[in-house]
């Protein structure tokens, strides 16, 4: 893991945002949308139970990741060829790629996780919003984004998980805009709603959570991922997870069933499952 983690870093690093290219895989997939540090990282790794993206609040994701969750069985002795619990495989690339940064085209990477732990389930990680560009991002930063982002939500067998933080104003969430564009009747849009534990003192998303400030078909789901101290204190996924279930038990107890990160990954289950059938996969 630890290699997989300073090259996926490295390689989200060196890479400036382009056009995407289709890559062959699974559908349904699960486009993950939302303003830069909205928490969309955080919030795969927690559904993934690993770390292993680039996140923080200095740090970019710059090429579209496609994550592959491949269901493994434990005792399936054949297919894990001898190797126990969890590993990772980059798809379309050979080590060669790795010391070659000059040879890549814009392809998406992509990225295969075989684990007993997860069902079968594709996300795809994309750059955030940005308005202003810093460092040595072009000046149509924002259009390139956007553009990317559409290119993944138009698809019709992509569901979108729309990530808006609380501390800012749910009904002008511009990743929740961008789904209605591409799916007015809310078919295949989940909202999600990080950073519940960073509201303003006195205020809380009852209205959010409770569908009554927006209605979203598939539903509004709020979670906890770490902070950015947490993730400097190394804080295990498995305790963050324990402190958000007791934050909603605490904050939401009449909500506290169909909120957090658990929830939210039978839920993208579910939908994925129904998206599925629909499409005779
Ligand atoms: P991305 O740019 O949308 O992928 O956002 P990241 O997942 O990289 O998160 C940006 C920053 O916000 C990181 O420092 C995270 O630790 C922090 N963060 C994300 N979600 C939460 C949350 O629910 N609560 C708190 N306190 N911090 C969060
Ligand atoms: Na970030
Ligand atoms: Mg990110």
């Amino acid at each position: 893991m630890e290699f997989l983690i300073s090259t996926i870093n490295k390689l989200q690093d060196v890479f400036a945002v382009v056009g995407s290219r289709e890559a062959e895989i699974q559908l349904p997939q699960i486009v993950i949308v939302g303003a830069q540090s909205a928490g969309k990282s955080s919030v795969i790794e927690a559904i993934v139970g690993r770390d292993f993206l680039p996140r923080g609040t200095g740090i970019v994701t710059r090429r579209p990741l496609i994550l592959q969750l491949c269901h493994i069985a434990a005792e399936d002795e054949e297919k894990r060829e001898g190797r126990e619990g969890d590993w990772a495989q980059f798809e379309h690339t050979n080590a060669k790629i790795f010391e070659d940064f000059e040879g890549i085209d814009d392809k998406p990477i992509s990225l295969r996780i075989f684990s007993d732990r997860f069902p079968n389930l594709t996300l795809v990680d994309l750059p955030g919003m940005t308005k202003i560009p810093v460092g040595d991002q072009p000046l149509d930063i924002e259009q390139q984004i956007l553009k990317m982002i559409m290119h993944y939500i138009n698809n019709p067998n992509s569901i979108i998980l729309a990530v808006t933080p609380a501390n800012q104003d749910f009904a002008t969430s511009e990743p929740m805009k961008m789904a209605k564009e591409v799916d007015p009747e809310g078919e295949r849009t989940l909202a999600v709603l990080t950073k519940l534990d960073l509201m303003d003192r006195g205020t809380n998303a009852l209205d959010i959570l409770s569908g009554q400030l927006v209605d979203v078909k598939l539903g509004i789901v709020g979670v906890v991922n770490r902070s950015q101290a947490d993730i400097m204190a190394e804080k295990p996924m498995d305790e963050a997870l324990q402190a958000e279930e007791a934050f909603f038990q605490k904050e939401y107890p009449n909500f506290a069933k169909t909120q957090g990160t658990r929830y939210l990954s039978v839920r993208l289950n579910v939908v994925n499952g129904i998206r599925k059938a629909a499409h005779g996969l």
